[in-house]
């Protein structure tokens, strides 16, 4: 991950708990700055925290592009993976998607930030601990038709269990799409490499930059993809994705798995 946070602006000093590190961004969305139909969405960061307490250039993208398809996000529901400050969940909620913004249940301060945003911006989103490869009761009641997730694929260590919990959702939800939005470190192997890993294929690979204008784009670091992600063969299954009793566990794929080796040699 860049270090650049891109949020617009910010204002410092402005924690509603008074800690110093804490400031609240605020973040624009509309087609010109005349448009009645914008809004903005204000977020509550801690520098000194967690990855998941400030907003992610990823995020910045990923929020802009859900704001240009919100035709396509109205009435849907949707849910994000690795939420943190959750700018692109709440522009979904904003903008009529049924939301779920989750995170890892161990980080119990992004979740509590998550709530806080969620309630400072008035939107109705539910909020759920899903940590990726986990499959306990909360993932077996998400039903998905877009699933988003921003920066999520920044540790190699993690992509199993990300992609693991990716597959399992678009496998149990016909027609559901996966949209992330990453820093590319490594062309587009790294990415090509997973799709074919977990049974997956990519509809849509775009430079961030293309679709962003200029004023967020010059705020954004680093080479930022967004990839819309589909199940390659919806009749098959994906990859390791058979999961029928909800109760809480890890999956892992074996240590001797010589593709996971060859992920981490790509970044
Ligand atoms: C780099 S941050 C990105 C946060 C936010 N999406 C953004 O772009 O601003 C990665 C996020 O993934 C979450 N995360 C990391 N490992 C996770 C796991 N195993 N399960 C669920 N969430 C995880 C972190 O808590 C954090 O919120």
């Amino acid at each position: 991950m860049d270090s650049d946070v891109g949020g617009e602006a910010a204002t410092t000093n402005n924690s509603p708990d008074g800690d110093q590190m804490t400031t609240i961004s605020l973040h624009f969305f509309s087609d010109d700055a005349d448009d009645d139909d914008g809004f903005s969405i204000q977020i509550i960061e801690n520098m000194k925290e967690d990855y998941g307490l400030f907003v992610w250039p990823s995020s910045i993208a990923l929020a802009e592009y859900v704001w240009q398809q919100r035709s396509r996000f109205s009435g849907t529901s949707v849910v994000e993976l690795g939420a943190g400050t959750s700018l692109p969940g709440l522009v979904a909620a904003k903008v009529g998607a049924e939301v779920t913004l989750t995170d890892d249940f161990n980080r119990v301060e992004v979740l509590e930030n998550i709530r806080k945003v969620r309630d400072l911006n008035k939107l109705q989103c539910t909020v759920v601990e899903l940590t990726w490869g986990v499959w306990d009761a909360h993932i077996f009641d998400l039903h998905p038709q877009i699933i988003l997730g921003a920066d999520v694929l920044y540790e190699t260590s993690a992509f199993d269990n990300l992609f693991s919990t990716v597959a399992f959702l678009l496998q149990k939800n016909p027609g559901s799409v996966f949209i992330t939005t990453y820093h590319n470190r490594s062309g587009h192997h790294l990415i090509e490499f997973l799709m074919v890993k977990w049974g997956l294929k990519c509809i849509k690979l775009v430079d961030a930059f293309s679709f962003m204008p200029s004023d967020k784009a010059a705020e954004l670091g680093g080479n930022i993809q967004l990839a819309e992600i589909v199940l390659d063969n919806p009749q098959g299954r994906a990859a390791s994705t058979d999961r029928s009793a909800p109760k809480r566990h890890r999956f892992s794929l074996s240590q001797k798995d010589p593709v996971t080796k060859s992920a981490d040699s790509m970044m």
